[in-house]
């Protein structure tokens, strides 16, 4: 098949691109590199042996997508292109409504004018808001607690709106919990601009010193040891998610949403630990007050993927640290750091 990946250049978009080369599918990336960096692409090429035919296009700008559609006969659309920080779109809502909500309704109008009705679309356990109890599963009650949340929330519902106007759509909502680490060859892997907001790469900036210690957002949580509880997934893992999820849209089934998780979740400390043993060395740390908006805990029940998408991760808090710390030594300023 020929898939069309929008934000293929970024974290989770690079490493699926990957996955969807091994599964023998053509890959076509629409990317307008605001958070992301051509050389992913160009080592995605140099990983799997296969190109990636590529435009540096904005989905808001519907003539340059039809374009892509025109030139390309595309089956399904993998839909990442959006922004992502929390802190930020408390900060400027509107640059997320425009951008994500608007860039996504541009790119369904296209599809719908091109007839692709196949669309898979990168969503997050954070539509889950504060959760009555875990492990989370998909009927849980929905609620959101900032902008970007709410953007994601939103596209979700957009989407069911579409499917109940058509039923000829074929959509996958998957929703993410905390994706890390890195493919295995340290080629690509996450590159956050500035300081990072996430626990992951924050961590994996201590233990190359680019950043003096890790603040742990509150030590008084409900959780095992006091410290935040999160559910981590392998990038690769969640990759290879979207290539079952792509046989869901080939049994023409309708809409369906999956937890990709693991199923186990990781306090802050024991995710930290974690990374000691990856990196071999003690790390700083301080015990800082919470982060608003954060909470104790957030673990998927991941029995639905498993069942019917027979997708299962399957990389353990390891070799998602090895893996992280790999990356990060072999690269670390990100793709600034050169070939
Ligand atoms: N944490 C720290 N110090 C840090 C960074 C994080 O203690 O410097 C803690 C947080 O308090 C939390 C845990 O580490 O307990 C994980 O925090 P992340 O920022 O890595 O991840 P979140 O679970 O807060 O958020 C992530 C994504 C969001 C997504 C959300 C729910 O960043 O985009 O998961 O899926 F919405």
């Amino acid at each position: 098949m020929t898939i069309l990946v929008t934000g293929g250049a970024g974290y989770i978009g690079s490493h699926t691109i990957i996955e969807l080369h091994k599964a023998n599918h053509n890959v076509i990336v629409v990317d307008n590199l605001s958070n992301s960096s051509k050389e992913s692409i160009k080592r995605v090429e140099e990983i799997s042996g296969k190109s990636v035919k590529f435009y540096e296009y904005n989905i808001l700008d519907q003539n340059k997508l039809k374009e892509v559609f025109k030139e390309n006969k595309i089956d399904t659309v993998i839909h990442f292109a959006a922004f992502k920080a929390v802190g930020e779109s408390v900060s400027k809502p509107l640059k997320y409504y425009h951008n994500n909500i608007a860039g996504t309704v541009s790119l369904l109008e296209v599809m719908s004018e091109f007839h692709v009705k196949n669309i898979i679309f990168s969503s997050s356990a954070t539509v889950y808001g504060d959760p009555v109890s875990v492990p989370i599963d998909e009927s849980f009650s929905l609620s959101v607690t900032n902008p970007y949340g709410r953007t994601k929330l939103m596209m979700e519902e957009i989407l069911g709106d579409v499917f109940r106007a058509d039923n000829s759509w074929n959509i996958v909502i998957l929703r993410y919990f905390n994706p890390v680490g890195a493919h295995k060859s340290g080629r690509i892997g996450e590159d956050p601009n500035g300081i990072p907001n996430n626990l992951m790469p924050y961590i994996s900036q201590v233990a190359v010193g680019k950043q003096k210690e890790l603040s742990i957002f509150g030590d008084d949580y409900p959780t095992v040891d006091g410290t935040g509880v999160r559910d981590y997934i392998h990038v690769v893992d969640l990759a290879y998610g979207h290539v079952m999820a792509l046989k869901k849209i080939e049994d023409r089934s309708g809409l369906n949403i999956y937890n990709l998780g693991t199923g186990k979740g990781y306090s802050v400390l024991e995710t930290l630990h974690a990374f000691e043993l990856a990196c071999g060395k003690k790390l700083n740390y301080k015990i800082s007050d919470r982060r608003a908006g954060d909470i104790a805990s957030c673990y998927a029940l991941p029995n639905k993927a498993e069942k019917e998408l027979e997708w299962t991760a399957t990389r353990e808090i390891d070799e998602m640290c090895e893996d992280a710390w790999r990356w990060q030594t072999k690269n670390p300023n990100g793709y600034k750091s050169g070939k």
